[in-house]
């Protein structure tokens, strides 16, 4: 019988429960069945589609839209009884089963969506096997590097600030410790390789490319995740080089809505409200600012997880009557963390944290590693044990 333990690097978590990872498909499953359906797209493309932002993006269209979809995405598989691979590439196959039970089409590509080649796979399958177009492209992708497809040349991202170093309080969740972190300004080499690979670059090559082989619907959307924040996280944040990225995401928007005018298509820049995810824990300080934040909107009641905030974005704006836009045209749901109380709160009660208090009733500590270990598959709702073998494992097909 496989034992799955929960290693943690840092806040990477190296170790997976294959069977907690489908329990939480599965449970996301529930949530948005429970909410009942909603009218929205049938043809989906989901780039960056096997975890927390993308992931949920695909079971809310599919459970509550009833939307075939297509995920992207660059996960492991498992090799031997210590490298079990990763979380995504059991959300992946859990999906599929459970789209598929429902008659839905659930096709997984694994691989990286940065290539040309991956664009045209993609452009292939959707002209022979998906009915040959897409009505609603999701662009969720976040990663630390990326090829680039004409040059060659390898870019690597850095989240740092810009100019001046910033000094604050981080947490490390593979012991539990509180420390003082001091964050060096970016280079300009690092600023540029974030721009890069978190701008929007690739998702405008997506577009082009989707538009060139003519898989787009008429009144095509598109959608691209971004996050501004607040003064309380914008010295390493929005006003860093991952700021740079969102605001590069910004500009190709408007390059995109370019190119889809004529097929009355819309590029939607999404501002979504921070979570737990691999790819928000390894953001410096960020940790801290979100015990802060959980705490003070489960009290008012406004804390989501990814499906609950991914679901209402959908369900309620994209495709509902409920949808806020900012002067520059910016979906933005992120407007409970935004609130002023909430962000007053949290100021206040940031500020008191320190290495004997973060982790008691004061913050939200317990939430934030509950998410964190939810990603792997440990600390899963409704998770019942059962035996695997690594031989059954391997035999999984996403
Ligand atoms: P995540 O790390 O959970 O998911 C990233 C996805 O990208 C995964 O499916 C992964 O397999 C895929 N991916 C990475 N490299 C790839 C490659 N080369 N080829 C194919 N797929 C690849 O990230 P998360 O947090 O869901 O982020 C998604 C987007 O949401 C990002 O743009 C992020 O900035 C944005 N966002 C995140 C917030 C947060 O608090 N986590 C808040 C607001 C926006």
């Amino acid at each position: 019988m496989l034992e799955f333990k929960q290693n943690i690097r840092g806040n990477v978590a190296l170790g997976v429960n294959p069977l907690g990872c489908r329990q939480e498909v599965l449970n996301e499953i529930d949530y948005v069945k429970n909410k009942g359906t909603f009218a929205g797209p049938k043809k989906v493309l989901i780039i960056g589609a096997s975890s927390s932002y993308g992931l949920a993006t695909r079971i809310s269209l599919a459970f509550g839209a009833g939307a075939d979809t297509i995920g992207v995405s660059f996960e492991k598989g498992p090799k031997n009884e210590r490298n079990l691979g990763t979380a995504g590439w059991y959300n992946n196959i859990a999906f599929r089963e459970a789209a598929e039970k429902e008659g839905l089409i659930a096709k997984n590509f694994v691989q990286d969506a940065f290539s040309h080649e991956s664009k045209q796979e993609v452009i292939a399958y959707i002209k022979n096997e998906f009915g040959g177009k897409v009505d609603l492209v999701v662009y969720s992708l976040a990663s630390g590097r990326r090829t680039d497809p004409d040059t060659g040349e390898t870019y690597t991202s850095a989240i740092k600030s810009l100019g001046e170093p910033v000094v604050g309080p981080n947490i490390n969740m593979q012991n539990h410790a509180f420390y003082t972190e001091t964050l060096e300004p970016a280079t300009a080499e690092e600023i540029a390789g974030t721009v890069k690979v978190m701008g929007g670059e690739d998702w405008q090559l997506w577009m082009e490319a989707l538009k060139e082989a003519d898989v787009l619907a008429d009144g095509v959307l598109t959608t691209n995740y971004s996050y501004l924040g607040t003064e309380l996280n914008r010295p390493y944040y929005g006003g860093g080089t991952l700021g740079l990225a969102k605001a590069d995401c910004d500009e190709k928007a408007k390059t995109i809505n370019g190119l889809l005018a004529d097929i009355n298509g819309k590029a939607h820049i999404v501002v979504a409200t921070a979570v737990t995810t691999k790819a928000s824990s390894v953001i410096p300080f960020f940790p801290v600012y979100c015990i802060g934040l959980y705490k003070v909107m489960t009290e008012k009641g406004t804390h989501e997880t990814p499906i609950m905030h991914i679901d209402r974005i959908y369900r309620d704006m994209v495709y509902g009557e409920n949808a806020e836009y900012d002067e520059a045209g910016r979906l933005r749901p992120d407007s409970w963390e935004l609130d002023s109380d909430t962000q007053a709160k949290t100021k206040a009660l940031i500020q008191q944290l320190n290495k004997e208090n973060f982790n008691t009733d004061m913050a939200a500590y317990d939430l934030l590693y509950k998410e964190f270990s939810i990603l792997s598959g440990f600390m899963v709702d409704n998770y019942v044990e059962q035996d695997v073998t690594i031989e059954e494992l391997k035999a999984l097909e996403y």
